[in-house]
């Protein structure tokens, strides 16, 4: 697949406070690429560096230093002919009170010359139909984020940008909004967004570029992330008696043993031992009840990379 975003080195710094020389590096030799007609997300917490690398990547905000080429241009010398063939939508976005939706797609589209935009066309992508003459201050929280992104899309842009879209949302707004972002992708359009919603992530992204403090840890599909977890999976259960940690060592595939009785947890490589592993339990005749089986997550890569919880507070 042909790239259509690549970052290279890239480096953004900032002052640490009003006054004063400091700075920190807020994206931090970051370099990635995003291929065309896939959704590649970048997750981290707030202040990882993920909204500055969207925006200097959308010629919004220049680099220090590094290099972006996004649909084969440079973004310091052809920031004009990117913005035209990109949708951006800002992590913050206000609109004029006294028109319609409806109107305020025209205006938008008017800013592009753009004679194909098909007004209903795109108020039915993200389901709106029935409020082209309803205002932006009338649409509940998910209304108004879908509108946001039928604004990214009146330029018939080759790759949308989505920063947070769906930050605030109530999970049920959350999943109509998924399956917008996924109806937009299968028009062909390469989607590059941020969150930092594991479960977002790993249900939407192709692939996910894990950020932390300007830096990205690692890039691959969220299944893959997953799957090169030495601990991929854990079993816990209650024992009615304390019960000799070797004991289940001697079972295949467990890598680690948290014994807590009555609560034993086993991490496990994989999950094709489950059955002997309760097989040796069986044979030591020991009597275990509430046997969960939980799979690992983006949540448990984003732990073993920085050894810290994902914390967004
Ligand atoms: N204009 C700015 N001036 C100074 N610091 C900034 C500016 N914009 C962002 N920062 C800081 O840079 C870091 C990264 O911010 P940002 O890119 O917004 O992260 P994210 O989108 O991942 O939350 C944060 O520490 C933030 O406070
Ligand atoms: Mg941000």
């Amino acid at each position: 697949m042909p790239k259509v975003i690549e970052v290279k080195n890239l480096v953004k710094t900032y002052k640490k406070g009003r006054k004063g020389g400091e700075t920190f590096r807020a994206v931090d030799n970051v370099s990635f690429s995003v291929e065309k007609g896939e959704i590649f997300g970048l997750l981290g917490p707030n202040g990882a560096g993920k909204t500055t690398t969207l925006e200097i990547i959308e010629g919004l905000k220049k680099q220090d230093s590094g290099k972006v080429t996004i649909l084969g241009l440079d973004n310091l010398q052809h920031t004009t002919e990117i913005k035209k063939r990109i949708g951006v939508q800002l992590q913050e976005s206000g609109y004029l009170p006294n028109l319609t939706l409806g109107e305020l797609l025209s205006l938008f589209a008017s800013f592009y010359r753009h004679e194909t935009t098909d007004i209903k066309w795109l108020l039915k992508l993200v389901d709106l139909e029935s409020k082209e003459h309803a205002y932006v201050k009338d649409l509940s929280g998910g209304q108004r984020q879908r509108f946001t992104i039928a604004t990214t899309m009146v330029n018939s842009p080759e790759i949308v940008f989505l920063d947070e879209p769906t930050t605030g949302l109530d999970p049920s707004a959350r999943r109509s909004l998924w399956q917008l972002v996924k109806n937009i992708n299968g028009q062909g359009i390469t989607v590059i967004l941020t969150t930092h919603y594991m479960e977002e992530a790993e249900f939407l992204c192709h692939r996910v570029g894990i950020m932390d403090q300007g830096k990205i840890l690692e890039i691959d599909e969220p299944a893959k992330l997953i799957d090169n977890l030495s601990q991929t999976s854990q079993i816990s259960f209650l024992t009615d008696a304390a019960v000799d940690e070797a004991v289940f060592y001697q079972a295949p595939g467990v890598t680690k043993v948290y014994n807590h009785a009555p609560k034993t947890i086993l991490e496990i490589d994989s999950l094709n031992h489950i059955g002997e592993i309760v097989e040796i339990l069986r044979s030591h005749r020991i009597k275990f009840s509430g046997f969960m089986v939980k799979t690992a997550s983006l949540e448990d890569v984003y732990l073993d990379l920085t050894g810290k919880e994902f914390d967004n507070d």
